[in-house]
């Protein structure tokens, strides 16, 4: 088994990557000393694919488990589906002692992260990612939130999870849409960071021949994230690395209302967009988007979109990383060595 701690004092929580731990999430959890109620959220993708499991190995490990389900999609992590959880949670007749458990993808975790972070003034909580996005990225380091009409991730909170149990196995039922969208983050954390995961992820060239690894890529990506959260947690320094790509993907993302455009899509946009402007400012190494186009494009992203340029980068004054008028902009020297740019709007003019 591969445990990984994210060391945030008496916030700490492991990790744990293994094939299979879905069935063993129930004995995981009882280890840290949990017992009582635990309420786990999914969604109507999920349930049919692992709630069973998942509920079977709390119940046998001694849990009182109840469960709610909700429509599968982005449109799911809106603020008024606070309502329905925190309803869902008071008729489990939860109680401060009790467990919430995410079971799903991104929106699953943000959304169930978020209502257990505000219900009865903040409840317990135990992430089980089943999207390669969420495994690699959005169930770790205790960003939790949902979207208001005015942008993505506006209402939210930073609330660390107990634990996060990943089963590589999981990503065995994602269609190809849904595993590409998360490689965008994989292929982010190899431009910031990790030249040797890039290099590999080179070699592998497309999903199929990735799958033998893709636990250990999981396991590399989690890695990555825990040791920028350890150090900036709140997310005032180091961990702005972590969106590369995001200013501009998050843009678009807004300018088609959330609704054309996968994350993971306009990531992979954003990527090569912010590298292929840096280069002409001599503030990348040539040929970086060329190769970040090229991998994304062995693993389903096209790195293009028609959006008007013009239009889309006028969503990028409200993003969350402009602080007091000034944009930070994430760039990379060259592939594994990501940097922050102190810059203005003029940077994507
Ligand atoms: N997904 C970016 C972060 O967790 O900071």
């Amino acid at each position: 088994m591969a445990v990984l701690t994210v060391g945030l004092g008496d916030r700490s929580y492991d990790i744990t990557v293994e094939r299979g731990s879905l069935a063993a999430a129930g004995d995981i959890v009882a280890r840290l000393g949990r017992r009582g109620r635990a309420f786990i959220l999914t969604d109507s993708n999920v349930a049919p694919l692992w709630l069973g499991k998942v509920a079977g190995s709390f119940k046998a490990a001694g849990f009182d488990v109840s469960s709610g389900s909700l429509p599968a999609g982005e449109k799911t992590k809106a603020f008024g589906s606070l309502m329905t959880v925190y309803s869902m949670f008071a008729d489990a007749g939860l109680t401060r002692s009790d467990l919430v458990v995410t079971l799903g993808g991104g929106v699953i975790g943000d959304l169930g992260g978020f209502a257990a972070a505000t219900y009865l003034r903040g409840l317990d909580y135990v992430q089980i990612p089943t999207t390669l996005l969420a495994q690699v990225d959005s169930s770790v380091g205790g960003k939790v939130a949902v979207d208001l009409p005015w942008g993505k991730n506006l209402s939210g909170a930073f609330w660390q999870p107990k634990a996060v149990v990943i089963d590589p196995d999981a990503l065995d039922t994602l269609s190809d849409e849904y595993f590409s969208d998360g490689m965008a983050e994989v292929i982010k954390y190899g431009c910031i960071r990790d030249a040797e995961l890039f290099g590999a992820l080179e070699s592998a060239g497309s999903r199929a021949a990735l799958s033998e690894s893709i636990g250990d890529v999981v396991y590399r990506c989690c890695d990555i994230k825990r040791a920028v959260v350890e150090r900036d947690e709140r997310d005032t320094g180091e961990r702005m690395l972590l969106n590369f790509g995001h200013t501009y993907g998050h843009a678009l993302e807004r300018y088609y209302d959330y609704e054309k455009i996968s994350h993971g899509a306009a990531v992979a946009v954003g990527m090569r967009v912010v590298c292929g402007i840096a280069e002409k400012k001599g503030l990348t190494e040539k040929g970086c988007a060329d190769r970040i186009t090229a991998l994304c494009r062995s693993y389903g992203l096209s790195c293009e979109d028609k959006a008007p340029y013009g239009e889309v980068i006028k969503g990028i004054s409200s993003d969350k990383k402009n602080l007091g008028g000034k944009l930070n902009v994430v760039l990379i020297r060259s592939v594994g060595d990501g940097y922050i740019y102190p810059t203005d709007r003029r940077f994507w003019q």
